[in-house]
């Protein structure tokens, strides 16, 4: 029998670390394996955002996973450093359910674009694209240029997934969480993982809740 196919998600230097954060809990809590690897400058961004140290070296993240995501959480996960060019995810022969970049920096998108592989995050979206798996790109930039642009029409022509990290506002969010859900809700989706994040639509037009009340069209957000 084949082992479960593992999910390879890639944090990369964008602002808005907590994507991450809440997609790598999703997962674990949904019993899906991940292989994460943090690029230099995701490490620096993780720590000015979130305060969780991921080096380098890169080791320390090992350390410092079980405060970040929950200890009954670490198992799913496996660690590799952004030069680790050996891992799976660096070799079509291995089989990786999905490619995930969140958040992902307009530099990494760019060198994906490319097809220019300097770490072992770009690598693993190279071999998506080349071995037509599931990609997905969650930008944070704005404004975008014409360059970031083209390079987001250049990888969603080949097939990947663009997916900006703009959250709607029609299911009343009342916590930054509510906000990150709604967007970690539709990577989910496009990777056919259920969950209970964001909230789904019911076709039924609210004004929000009184402040104080419990807020009528929010959904579950644990
Ligand atoms: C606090 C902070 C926030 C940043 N936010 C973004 C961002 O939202 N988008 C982006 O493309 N780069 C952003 N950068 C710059 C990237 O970290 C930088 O371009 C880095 O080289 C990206 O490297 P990587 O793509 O290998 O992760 C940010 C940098 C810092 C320090």
């Amino acid at each position: 029998m084949q082992p479960a196919q593992r999910f390879f998600v890639g944090v990369t230097g964008a602002s808005g670390q907590l994507y991450a954060e809440r997609l790598l809990q999703a997962l674990a809590d949904a019993g899906q394996g991940i292989d994460l690897c943090v690029t230099d400058g995701g490490a620096k961004v993780l720590r000015h955002e979130l305060g969780v140290e991921a080096g380098p070296p890169h080791s320390r993240l090992a350390d410092a996973l079980p405060g970040w995501l929950g200890a009954e959480r670490v198992r799913a996960v496996r660690l590799f450093a952004p030069d680790a060019l050996e891992a799976p995810a660096a070799s079509g022969t291995a089989l990786v359910r999905a490619v995930i970049l969140v958040p992902c920096s307009m530099g990494t998108l760019a060198r994906v674009a490319a097809g220019f592989s300097s770490n072992l995050v770009e690598r693993a979206a190279d071999v998506a694209l080349k071995e037509g798996r599931a990609l997905v790109l969650v930008p944070r930039e704005t404004p975008l240029s014409q360059i970031h642009l083209e390079n987001m029409l250049r990888l969603a022509r080949m097939g990947a997934i663009v997916l900006p990290a703009t959250p709607g506002f029609y299911h009343h969010p009342r916590e930054v969480v509510d906000l990150v859900d709604h967007v970690v809700g539709k990577i989910l989706d496009r990777l056919g993982v259920a969950h209970g994040r964001g909230a789904r639509w019911t076709g039924e037009l609210e004004p929000p809740a009184e402040p104080g009340t419990e807020p009528r069209a929010r959904g579950a957000t644990t």
